[in-house]
């Protein structure tokens, strides 16, 4: 859905002029951009992506896919996989995530540009990663990433942020986060009380951790209105 609440129409493109920015010729950017569960970060990185391109292919320059939007969601681990750690109860948390292999894919962004880099997608509909749904083309030269944990400073996620050119960190209100969860948890087929319960417990508990790490972003977005809230 558009930002359409936005007060300034001027102030999304401003972050999308920045984006563009972040492009030197003959290198790939990387641009990075974490937030807590439901704060709007695929919302804000689709539309991004789209406007980026539509700026680029404005100025004389080429058009999508120029830049794109790769969500770190196809890193969740198999349900089976989480049957097997015994994580299931705790989807979403940052041990449900193939973090090695999602630094290994920025890794790969990065270096191979002469051939296409493939990389899985999440389906919301089964919950589960499909390998190779996405593609990054030669041509991409502005790759938008997104996802919870981008910024932790832990484990297989500590390297992630010396790869990105720029960091953001979408910042929405718990009471607003929490009340688009559980919209979308009940889609997902949970009862009302079984949706607030998920959207308070275990995505309340990966929000604690995730909003800790939003000191090492460049810059805090607004998932409500898509504006800068703050600078490093
Ligand atoms: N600026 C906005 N105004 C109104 N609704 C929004 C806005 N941004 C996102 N939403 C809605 O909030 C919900 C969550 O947004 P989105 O999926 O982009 O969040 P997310 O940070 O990617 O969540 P997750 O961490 O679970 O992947 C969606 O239903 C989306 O339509
Ligand atoms: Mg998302």
């Amino acid at each position: 859905m558009p930002l359409s609440e936005t007060p300034d129409p001027d102030t999304f493109d401003a972050l999308a002029r920045r984006a563009l920015a972040l492009v030197m010729p003959g290198h790939r950017a990387v641009l990075g951009i974490a937030g807590s569960p439901g704060a709007g970060k695929t919302t804000l990185a689709v539309q991004l992506a789209a406007r980026v391109n539509e700026l680029s292919a404005a100025s004389g320059g080429p058009g999508a896919p120029f830049a794109m939007h790769l969500p770190m969601d196809g890193y969740h681990l198999a349900e089976s996989t989480l049957r097997r750690l015994g994580r299931l109860d705790r989807k979403g948390a940052v041990d449900t995530f193939d973090g090695w292999g999602f630094a290994a894919l920025l890794q790969r962004i990065l270096v191979e540009r002469d051939h296409t880099v493939f990389a899985p997608s999440f389906d919301r509909r089964v919950e589960e990663p499909i390998a190779a749904e996405l593609a990054v083309e030669p041509e991409t030269q502005l790759v938008i990433v997104e996802g919870n944990y981008l910024l932790v400073d832990d484990g297989p996620w500590a390297g992630i942020r010396g790869l990105l050119t720029e960091a953001w960190f979408c910042q929405t209100p718990d009471a607003v986060r929490v009340s688009r969860l559980v919209v979308r948890h009940e889609l997902g087929g949970r009862s009302p009380e079984a949706a607030l319960d998920w959207a308070e417990s275990v995505d309340g508990r990966n929000a604690l951790l995730i909003e800790s790490t939003m000191a090492r972003a460049d810059l805090v977005v607004s998932g409500v209105t898509g504006a800068v809230i703050s600078r490093a």
